[in-house]
């Protein structure tokens, strides 16, 4: 039984490559350098934030460091970190902030400058985008 075993475990790895985590690519949280990689991220993207002319009026009268925190929360739970996020909807956080598709392109290109200064590949930056982008409709109101 025993013997058994052990035999068919790595012969179901080998089918199933991608289930076993010695044979797995990092995952995108990984690749994003993990908790530290991400709170880099985020405090990065806050400094975009805060000198884009463009959109820093929205967040005049934002508690900061809560927006910081959910907002790393967020990127850690979406690129499959161990993390679970506790703050709003998409939907009901940014509604009656009027922002625009312009003012959602100008977030995604600070956060952009920031990966690509942190020098996260572009394989994971795109990864990432293709996660953030459905939710455009969310946040923006065109
Ligand atoms: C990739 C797109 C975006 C993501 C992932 C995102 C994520 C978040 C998160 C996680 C929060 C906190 C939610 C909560 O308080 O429960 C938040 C709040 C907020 N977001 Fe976004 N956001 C995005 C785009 C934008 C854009 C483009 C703007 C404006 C230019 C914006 C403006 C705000 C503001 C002002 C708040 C704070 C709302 C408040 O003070 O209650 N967000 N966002």
């Amino acid at each position: 039984m025993r013997f058994s075993a052990m035999l068919a475990i790595p012969l179901l790895c080998s089918i199933f490559v991608s289930s076993c985590s010695h044979n797995t690519a990092p995952s995108l949280y990984q690749q994003l350098g993990g908790a530290d990689g991400i709170a880099a991220i985020t405090d990065g993207l806050l400094r975009e934030i805060e000198q884009d002319k463009r959109i820093v009026h929205h967040f005049a009268d934002t508690d900061i460091d809560r927006f910081r925190t959910l907002l790393a929360e967020q990127l850690c739970q979406l690129s499959g970190g161990p993390c679970v996020y506790s703050g709003g909807t998409m939907q009901e956080s940014h509604t009656g902030f009027n922002i625009s598709l312009a003012d959602y392109d100008a977030l995604v290109e600070g956060l952009i400058k920031v990966m690509q200064r942190q020098q996260i590949s572009i394989s994971a930056q795109n990864q990432l985008l293709a996660l953030l982008a459905p939710m455009y409709k969310d946040i923006s109101y065109r």
